[in-house]
C-alpha cells in the first residue's frame, strides 16, 4: 500500500499576529514546520506533499526542504483561500496512492507513535482521526451567551491531526462538498460526515500535539521542546 502525507502550511496565521507566518517562526532553532516534516520523513509514509502559500514555493524549497535535506517531500504545491481549498489542491494533485494522512504544519509535536497508530487504524477502518478527550467541561451557548447544554464529558473529544483516509473515499467526499456554495468545514472528517457519512474512528493523539495558533503557543512549544531535551 502506498501512503501519502499532506502537510498544510498555506495559512496566514492571523491569530498569531506576527509578521512572518507562524509555520516559519522558530521553535528552539528550527521553523515550526520542520518538526512535523521530520516525523513524517522518519515514518513509513512513502511521500509527502507540502502545501504552502502563493509565491512561497521557492522560498520553502530552499529554506526548509533543501536546508534540512528532506527526501520524501517530492511535491510542493500552492494552497488556497481556506484550509479546505488547500487540502483539495493536494488531493487533486495526487495520482496513485492508497491512503492519505492530512496534517496541519502548525502541529509540530506529532510523534512517530501517533503516525504509526493512525496508519494501522486507517487500514482497518478507512477513516480515522487523532484527538484527545477534553479535560474541561464543555458547554454549548445559546445565541445570547447563556448555557444551553452540557455534553457528557467522556463523549467529547478535541480533534487534532493527522486525519487519515482511504484516498478514493476522501477524494470522493471532497469532490461532492467542493460543488456546494456555502462550505462550513473546519477539518477533513467533517467533509466525510456531511457527504458520504462513513464511520470515522477516533484515535488517541496526545495532549502535547497542540496547534500553534496564538502567541502563547510559541512559549508552550518552547517548553515542550526543552522537556524533550
Ligand atoms: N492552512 C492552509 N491553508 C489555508 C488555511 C490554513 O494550509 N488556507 C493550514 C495552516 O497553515 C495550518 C492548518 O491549516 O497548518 C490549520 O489552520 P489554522 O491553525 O487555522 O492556521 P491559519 O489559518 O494559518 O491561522 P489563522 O486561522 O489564525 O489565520
Ligand atoms: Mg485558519
Amino acid at each position: 500500500d502506498k501512503i501519502t502525507a499532506v502537510v498544510l502550511a498555506a495559512g496566514q496565521g492571523k491569530r498569531m499576529n506576527s509578521k512572518i507566518a507562524k509555520q516559519y517562526l522558530m521553535l528552539k532553532d528550527k521553523p515550526v514546520l520542520y518538526y512535523s516534516l521530520r516525523t513524517f520523513e522518519d515514518s513509513i509514509v512513502d511521500d509527502i506533499i507540502l502545501v504552502v502559500g502563493s509565491g512561497e514555493i521557492e522560498y520553502v524549497r530552499k529554506h526548509v526542504i533543501e536546508a534540512y535535506q528532506f527526501k520524501k517531500v517530492n511535491h510542493i504545491i500552492e494552497g488556497g483561500k481556506e484550509r479546505y481549498n488547500s487540502v483539495y489542491n493536494a488531493l487533486v494533485s495526487i495520482s496513485n496512492t492508497n491512503y492519505v494522512l492530512i496534517h496541519d504544519g502548525a502541529r509540530p509535536f506529532v510523534t512517530n507513535e501517533i503516525v504509526d497508530r493512525i496508519i494501522k487504524n486507517v487500514i482497518d477502518t478507512k477513516a480515522c482521526i487523532a484527538g484527545m478527550p477534553v479535560k474541561d467541561t464543555i458547554k454549548i451557548s445559546d445565541k445570547d451567551g447563556f448555557v444551553s447544554d452540557t455534553p457528557s464529558r467522556e463523549n467529547v473529544w478535541m480533534i487534532q491531526t493527522p486525519q487519515a483516509f482511504e484516498y478514493e473515499l476522501i477524494k470522493k467526499a471532497y469532490d461532492i462538498i467542493m460543488k456546494e456554495e456555502n462550505i462550513h468545514v473546519t477539518d477533513d472528517a467533517m467533509v466525510l460526515e456531511y457527504t458520504l457519512g462513513n464511520p470515522i474512528k477516533l484515535i488517541e493523539g496526545s495532549y502535547q500535539n497542540i496547534k500553534i495558533t496564538t502567541p502563547e503557543d510559541i512559549k508552550i512549544g518552547e517548553m515542550l521542546l526543552s522537556d524533550q531535551g
